[in-house]
């Protein structure tokens, strides 16, 4: 058996930072555990653009189809800001994820013990917290047509885009998250805003339908999103699955990220149909952007990246040990108090680099 296939898109800004300790990760599991992987890399987004003036090329775009697994680590920033819409480096990842066809996107909000206190919110509020937000990722407003700036007729400009959902695109991530809450506390949130979207009511009365009809077992119950994101904030704990649209679950998993302590502990893994060997289309990445602010400095925390890594081995490769041994190993390291400078308060401790925390993670994968 030939070893998986890995392509490793670091991107810009923190991206390449951030990856290169996962492939310090990676390299380690192929030393000790005998997980070893083909390794290829490519450009996306800005770095894209700067080589090949696109951020994705059709090449690039043929070899993340042909992988077994795409991990990302962030496009984007301030020197793109005016390109052409069609090249702005974000495009290349929605390209991504569009024409791979990743409709379900995991983004997890765990919160370590070893930081509970350094969320914005109390202790109480977010210690133990294991929430996952299945967003549709290939849909929505995102995608929806007519879309464009045009001129309105009237001397002015019209900026449009459109929220359109099928049956079908609802019923499959619906599905994802009924699957995901069976192996987890069994319930399942959904949120939209059937109050003032008529693709929110198709969105309600579908996911009702899919539970009805395949997944009763599992207790699902409808909120507004305004709502969802309040109490996302109020009593986090009260969920265990939350399934929603494309720019509602954009904006709630950034809210759910600060549960967590920081931006830069939020893995997430983008997952499609299954290909011909069983493993479904995936692309790994963390929810944080490029960080411009932070960028070459060495100051940017690797562990949402790390952690992506994490849900590549649980999901694509079905090595759900080898996941909770690396999770357990950044567990272990938080623990001791390793911090980067996300992560630290007006406490004094002294932050670690980027390089310093994938150390102190291989250290711990060594102890085992
Ligand atoms: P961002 O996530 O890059 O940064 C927001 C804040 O969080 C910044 O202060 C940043 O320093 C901090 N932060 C983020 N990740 C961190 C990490 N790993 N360690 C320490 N601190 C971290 O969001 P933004 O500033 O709104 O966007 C910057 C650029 O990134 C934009 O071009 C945006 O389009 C892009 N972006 C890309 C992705 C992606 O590639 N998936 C996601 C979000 C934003
Ligand atoms: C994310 C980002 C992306 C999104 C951008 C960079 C296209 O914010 O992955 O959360 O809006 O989906
Ligand atoms: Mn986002």
């Amino acid at each position: 058996m030939p070893n998986p296939s890995l392509l490793i898109l670091p991107g810009d800004g923190i991206g390449p930072e951030v990856m290169a300790e996962v492939r310090r990760i990676i390299d380690w599991f192929g030393a000790n555990r005998d997980l070893a992987f083909d390794v290829s890399e490519g450009l996306v987004g800005g770095a894209s653009y700067d080589a090949h003036g696109t951020p994705l090329t059709d090449e690039t775009m043929a070899e993340a189809q042909e992988a077994d697994a795409v991990l990302l680590g962030a496009v984007g920033g301030p020197q793109y800001d005016d390109l052409d819409f069609p090249v702005k480096p974000e495009r290349g990842l929605l390209r991504l994820r569009k024409e791979m066809d990743l409709y379900a996107n995991l983004r997890p909000a765990q919160c370590f013990d070893a930081l509970a206190d350094f969320s914005s919110l109390k202790r109480d509020v977010v210690a133990g917290l294991d929430l996952m937000i299945v967003r549709e990722l290939t849909s929505g407003i995102y995608f929806g047509e007519p879309r464009g700036i045009m001129d309105d007729n009237e001397g002015g400009r019209v900026g449009i885009n459109t929220q359109r959902y099928t049956t079908e695109e609802i019923r499959r991530v619906a599905r994802s998250a009924f699957e995901l809450a069976r192996r987890r506390g069994n319930k399942v949130c959904s949120m939209e805003k059937a109050n003032v979207m008529e693709s929110g009511i198709l969105w309600r009365e579908e996911v009702q339908w899919v539970h009805d009809n395949e997944y009763p077992d599992v207790d699902l119950s409808h909120m507004y999103a305004d709502a969802g994101a309040m109490q996302i904030v109020r009593w986090p704990k009260q969920f265990d699955v939350i399934v929603t649209d494309n720019l509602f679950g954009d904006l709630l998993s950034d809210a759910a990220a600060m549960l967590t302590g920081s931006l830069g502990m939020l893995p997430s893994a983008s997952l499609g149909a299954p290909m011909a060997n069983g493993r479904p289309k995936a692309l790994y990445e963390p929810v944080h952007g490029s960080a411009p602010d932070i960028a070459g400095q060495g100051k940017a925390n690797p562990i949402a990246c790390i952690l992506s890594f994490a849900m590549a081995l649980r999901y694509s490769f079905d090595k759900g040990d080898e996941a909770d041994r690396l999770e357990k190993a950044v567990e272990q390291v938080l623990a001791d108090g390793v911090r980067t400078g996300d992560l630290i308060g007006e406490d004094g401790t002294k932050p670690v680099s980027t390089s310093g925390m994938g150390d102190a993670i291989l250290a711990a994968l060594d102890k085992g």
